[in-house]
C-alpha cells in the first residue's frame, strides 16, 4: 500500500508499526505534498520510499497513476492527507483508496475541514460528541461509503487540543485493523 499524508504522520507512523513484518501486506510508499512535512522524517526513518508530489502534476497531469502502478501500488491509505484526490486517481483505484476523517461524517467534513479546524468547528457548535469516520474516497470531498465510525464524547472542559488527543487515540486504535480488513476483503474477490 501507500500512505499519502500532509502532516506529522502519527497514523502513518501506526500504520507501519501495525504491518511491520505482515505476511502479505506491505507499506511500499510514502506520498507527501510537503516538503519537509513530519511524515518524511518518518519514511526516512523507517526505510520506505518517498514520493513527493507536485500539484500541476497531480491535478493536471497524470495525477501519479502510473508512477503507482509502477511501484506496484495496490491500495492507497489517506492518512492526513489534505488535497483532494483527482478523478483520475479515484477511477485508477475505485475502491481501493479510503480515508479517515476526524469526525462522525456528514457532519463536519467538506473542503477547509481538516485537522484542528474540524476541532474547533465542533466544539463551537457545542457537540456532546466526537468521532472518526474512515470511508472509501470518491470524487467529492469526504463523501464515500463509510466503512468505519467510532465515537467519544465530549466534556465541557474539553478544548479543540483535547479533543484532537482523544480523536487521535481513536483513530490509531482502529484505523490500521479496519485496512487490514478492507484489504483482506479486496483480497477475497
Ligand atoms: C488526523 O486526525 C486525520 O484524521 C486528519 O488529519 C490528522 C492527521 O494527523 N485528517 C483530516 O482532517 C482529513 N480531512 P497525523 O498527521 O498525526 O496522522
Amino acid at each position: 500500500m501507500a500512505i499519502f499524508a500532509s502532516g506529522a504522520g502519527s497514523n502513518a507512523q501506526n500504520i507501519i508499526d501495525h504491518f511491520r513484518g505482515h505476511r502479505s501486506i506491505k507499506v511500499g510508499l510514502i506520498v507527501c505534498n510537503k516538503p519537509g512535512a513530519g511524515v518524511t522524517g518518518i519514511a526516512e526513518k523507517e526505510n520506505i520510499p518517498c514520493l513527493l508530489i507536485e500539484k500541476e502534476v497531480f491535478f493536471k497531469g497524470s495525477a501519479y497513476v502510473e508512477e503507482l502502478q509502477k511501484r506496484r501500488i495496490d491500495f492507497i491509505v489517506l492518512a492526513g492527507f489534505l488535497w483532494k484526490i483527482p478523478s483520475a486517481l479515484v477511477l485508477a483505484y475505485r475502491g481501493r483508496i479510503i480515508n479517515i476523517h476526524p469526525a462522525l461524517l456528514p457532519k463536519y467534513g467538506g473542503k477547509g475541514m481538516y485537522g484542528m479546524h474540524v476541532h474547533r468547528a465542533v466544539i463551537e457548535a457545542g457537540e456532546t460528541e466526537s468521532g472518526i469516520s474512515i470511508h472509501y474516497v470518491d470524487e467529492l470531498y469526504d463523501h464515500g461509503q463509510t466503512i468505519f465510525q467510532a465515537r467519544c464524547p465530549i466534556e465541557r472542559t474539553d478544548t479543540p487540543e483535547s479533543l484532537a488527543e482523544k480523536i487521535h487515540s481513536l483513530e490509531h486504535s482502529n484505523y490500521p485493523t479496519i485496512i487490514e480488513e478492507v484489504i483482506d476483503l479486496q483480497n477475497q474477490r
